[in-house]
């Protein structure tokens, strides 16, 4: 049984990355709803929990609000910006709004270092994001840390194991951030950091065994980074008994297909591939609008992933790549933003299994790439930036062509080959084929071709994004060789939207 850090969630957008950070300090953590009982809490016997952040104002009505009884419990709790006014507004003290509202990197001034702030140097700069603030400290709390707009930037009543910070230390763009959270960890929780990875491939291997027997089980894989660590844990644990239908839907990119059959039709396995871009392609015939091309390319996918699975029998077990932060407990539930899923195929409805395997749905992806890396899947694979399950569909600006597909595929060939040999690759990178054509001239003639457009983000968890800022150099050379080797483009642009207003796909 792991030690455990309880994150209680309050519509935090930070919260995944507080429970990364502890993962990371080798302390395990899950996320709850902010809802949960004080009693709930001490079944779980975690050594400490932490309070995230949240769009709401303390004092609003139908603010959400935890368990008072936890601040009884005797664990170690701190809040964190809106886990921090929450536990003071409970406790007896007073919230505002701010003066001055603080956003972004803000000159922090260590009051009083004696436990959560020990060892942090002098004036750090914290990232802060908010409106309100503690203007009244709760009774037997002191001030440890304040800004020149927030005088109680951190507060704690080390008697009760109550602390307090209105910064964030969960995020990069603060510094001594790990070094705070490591403070709480191990010298107020007392945690051991035991937690690794380590024995996680013989922990699951040993339980997917004892839950399947001598039965089967089938997985979808896409070829992406969580369905193909999963097959490869399955083939690793049950060998032949797993069957994994690899539906290709010709919405690829170059050789993609051909890359995840080599990897996988040479392991333990048995390893079907479903060509059928040709399919896909008589069912995208007209389709225009980026929605009616999802839900046509989803159906498909389901409908030949059935036609599959019932040509071969009765399998007892689904397996699926589900991980961690498709299930968070409460996702969104106190939230602004909520990400929507939109992954190609999902649960075949009438397809009845006795069973559902998810062997990473513990695991972050961050966890999940170690796991790739340790299951001896090559670097390519596992550490594959994210590709969408419509594919190059949405891409495609306008209808699906075969032809416009294998131009794209080209393109976004070359986008990937120059972008990819910077040192510091932006997170996803990518070209698309406009709908629009352009007048150019190549040697003397006049063209009339395809614009294509080049994609580039930086982001954290790509609900949001801004586009990188790329040398000069190399969108000149993506230009050239675009320009230069693909004749049916006469154009090639940079998108510099970020996300909002912009998404990170064009459709
Ligand atoms: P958007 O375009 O929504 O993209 O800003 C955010 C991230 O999600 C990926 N994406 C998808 N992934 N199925 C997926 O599995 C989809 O339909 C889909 N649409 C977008 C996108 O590539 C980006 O990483």
């Amino acid at each position: 049984m792991n030690e455990l850090i309880l994150i209680l969630d309050f519509g935090g957008q930070y919260k995944e990355l507080i429970s990364r950070m502890t993962r990371n300090l080798n302390v395990f953590s899950e996320i709850k709803s902010g809802k949960i009982s004080a009693d709930e809490v001490k079944k779980l016997s975690p050594k400490g929990i932490i309070l995230t952040g949240g769009p709401n104002s303390v004092y609003a009505e139908n603010a959400p609000q935890c368990d008072p009884a936890i601040f009884e419990l005797g664990i170690p709790v701190l809040g964190i910006c809106y886990g921090m006014q929450m536990m003071c507004h409970i406790l007896g003290g007073r919230v505002e709004p701010c003066g001055v509202g603080e956003y972004g990197r803000i000159a922090t001034e260590i009051i009083d270092n004696s436990s959560l702030l020990h060892g942090i140097k002098l004036d750090p700069k914290m990232l802060m994001s908010h409106t309100d603030q503690v203007c009244q400290l709760p009774q037997g709390f002191k001030r440890t840390a304040s800004t020149a707009n927030c005088p109680n930037a951190a507060c704690e009543d080390s008697s009760r194991n109550l602390y307090g910070v209105q910064f964030h230390p969960e995020v990069e763009h603060s510094d001594c951030g790990r070094d705070i959270m490591r403070n709480f960890l191990f010298n107020i929780c007392g945690a051991s950091g035991s937690y690794h990875l380590d024995d996680y491939i013989e922990k699951r291997i040993k339980a997917i065994r004892e839950t399947v027997g001598s039965k089967r089980v089938l997985l979808a894989l896409s070829g992406g980074v969580d369905s193909s660590v999963c097959a490869a844990l399955l083939s690793k644990a049950i060998g032949e008994q797993l069957t994994c239908i690899f539906v290709d839907h010709g919405l690829m990119r170059l050789n993609e297909g051909d890359n995840i059959e080599n990897i996988f039709s040479k392991k333990k396995l048995n390893f079907i591939r479903v060509n059928a871009a040709g399919r896909f392609l008589k069912k995208l015939k007209g389709a225009k609008k980026p929605e009616q091309k999802r839900k046509i390319i989803g159906e498909e996918f389901v409908r030949i992933f059935e036609d599959e699975s019932r040509k071969l029998g009765d399998i007892e077990f689904l397996a699926q790549g589900t991980i961690y932060p498709d299930i968070i407990e409460s996702g969104g539930e106190f939230g602004d933003t909520i990400k929507s899923h939109h992954n190609v195929g999902g649960l075949p409805e009438n397809l009845a299994f006795e069973g559902i395997i998810e062997p990473l749905s513990g695991l972050f992806k961050d966890e999940v790439r170690i796991i790739g890396h340790k299951l001896g899947l090559p670097g390519a694979l596992v550490n594959r930036q994210p590709f969408p399950g419509p594919g190059l569909a949405i891409r495609v600006m306008g209808e699906v062509t075969r032809k416009k597909l294998d131009l794209l595929r080209l393109a976004d060939h070359i986008v990937c080959e120059e972008i990819g040999k910077l040192r510091k690759k932006p997170q996803q990178y990518f070209a698309v084929l406009t709908d629009t054509r352009s007048v150019g001239v190549k040697g003397d003639h006049r063209t009339y071709d395809y614009v294509v457009a080049v994609r580039a983000i930086e982001t954290s968890d790509f609900m949001t994004c801004e586009y990188t800022p790329l040398p000069h150099k190399i969108l000149n050379r993506i230009s050239s060789k675009i320009t230069g080797e693909i004749k049916q483009v006469s154009r090639v642009v940079y998108d510099i939207t970020g996300k909002p207003p912009a998404t990170v796909e064009w459709e």
